[in-house]
């Protein structure tokens, strides 16, 4: 009996020392397990003499206590190779080149209003902000706008109010009301900002869109002012020698009024697909700031005057770009977009 114990510890010890950690325990059931080995011939003992018997039995649980702790020191040292190998593999190397995070950029139409800013804030104006929900007052009446008038219309403009009082704002001209009424003379404006209007969606429409109005207004202020200052913009916007033409046009808050065209940079005037055959691009409308209008925001017209204009930002910046379709400035595609 002494023998088998001898050779069932041999046999234990060895395996024990090569074993991985699910066989760990398959070796604690085969050996020390109730239906194990030392079990096995611990049920013999029945056999031996009442002399032989104790000393059999301590070595029996001796046997235990050392196979127990073979397997305790394997398990251990199993966890030791486990950390070292994690270590090993989570190593830092402080000297390699880090990830570039990937960086965005501005959207392309704020590029040029940005350009915009620029040229205007280097003649001495001002950049103001204003609400996109508005009131129809400032939208409108205190723009020489009548009730009745078809721009009002239900169909055109989105109302928040069934009395047409509280609106989303159709142009940025309601800032020229608020620029008068909160400003001490003389001023000098742009505001820029989101518009809307009940349109369709297509490659030059969208209900929403942005535009930049602009303003003077001061004591002597003329229409050539006003030609002078865009035709500046407009050069260095489009370059150098841009044509400009300024042709009649009707605004009810602006007296006389005009819309301003650019000759083709494309085509020189002849007439090209840029510019539907017509050798001159529509950019933006003005005139000189209607007298009632200044009136109305307590402003004496026979002692100041002004001229503003208001212009389409998408346009130019489809115009800068050569950009084809409007939609393409909304969807935010990354893949446009990362060609600016
Ligand atoms: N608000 C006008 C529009 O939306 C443009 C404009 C602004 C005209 C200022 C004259 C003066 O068409």
């Amino acid at each position: 009996m002494k023998e088998l114990l001898q050779q069932l510890r041999e046999a234990a010890l060895k395996a024990i020392l090569n074993a991985d950690d699910a066989e760990l325990e398959a070796l604690r059931v085969r050996y020390l397990g109730k239906k194990g080995e030392l079990t096995a011939i611990l049920r013999q003992m029945g056999k031996l003499s009442a002399e032989e018997r104790p000393a059999m039995g301590q070595l029996a649980n001796q046997l235990r206590a050392e196979i127990e702790k073979a397997i305790d020191e394997r398990r251990g040292e199993l966890q030791k190779i486990l950390l070292e190998r994690k270590l090993e593999r989570e190593t830092l190397d402080v000297t390699l080149p880090g990830e570039k995070p990937k960086l965005g950029h501005k959207h392309p139409m704020y590029n040029v209003l940005d350009q915009i800013k620029d040229i205007f804030i280097g003649m001495g104006f001002e950049i103001v902000d204003g609400t996109e929900v508005e009131l129809a007052d400032y939208n409108f009446t205190k723009l020489n706008i009548d009730e009745g008038h078809p721009s009002r219309e239900w169909t055109d403009t989105f109302y928040f109010t069934e009395d047409s009082r509280v609106l989303l704002r159709t142009q940025t001209s309601g800032m020229q009301i608020h620029a008068m009424e909160t400003r001490k003379l003389p001023i000098r404006i742009i505001a820029p900002g989101r518009v809307y209007r009940k349109d369709e969606v297509d490659a030059t429409h969208s209900p929403m869109f942005h535009q930049i109005e602009g303003m003077v207004i001061d004591k002597g202020v003329t229409m050539s002012d006003l030609k002078a200052t865009l035709n500046l913009v407009v050069e260095k916007i489009y370059g150098e020698g841009t044509v400009t033409r300024f042709r009649p046009h009707h605004f009810p808050f602006t007296e006389p009024s005009c819309e301003m065209d650019i000759q083709c940079h494309k085509c020189g005037g002849k007439g090209c697909p840029t510019c539907k055959g017509e050798g001159w691009i529509e950019v933006l409308g003005a005139g000189m700031v209607h007298p009632k209008v200044l009136q109305g925001c307590g402003i004496d017209p026979d002692e100041y005057s002004g001229w503003a204009f208001g212009m389409g930002l998408e346009r130019l910046a489809m115009g800068e770009y050569k950009i084809n379709d409007l939609r393409l400035i909304f969807e935010n595609d990354v893949r446009f977009l990362e060609q600016f």
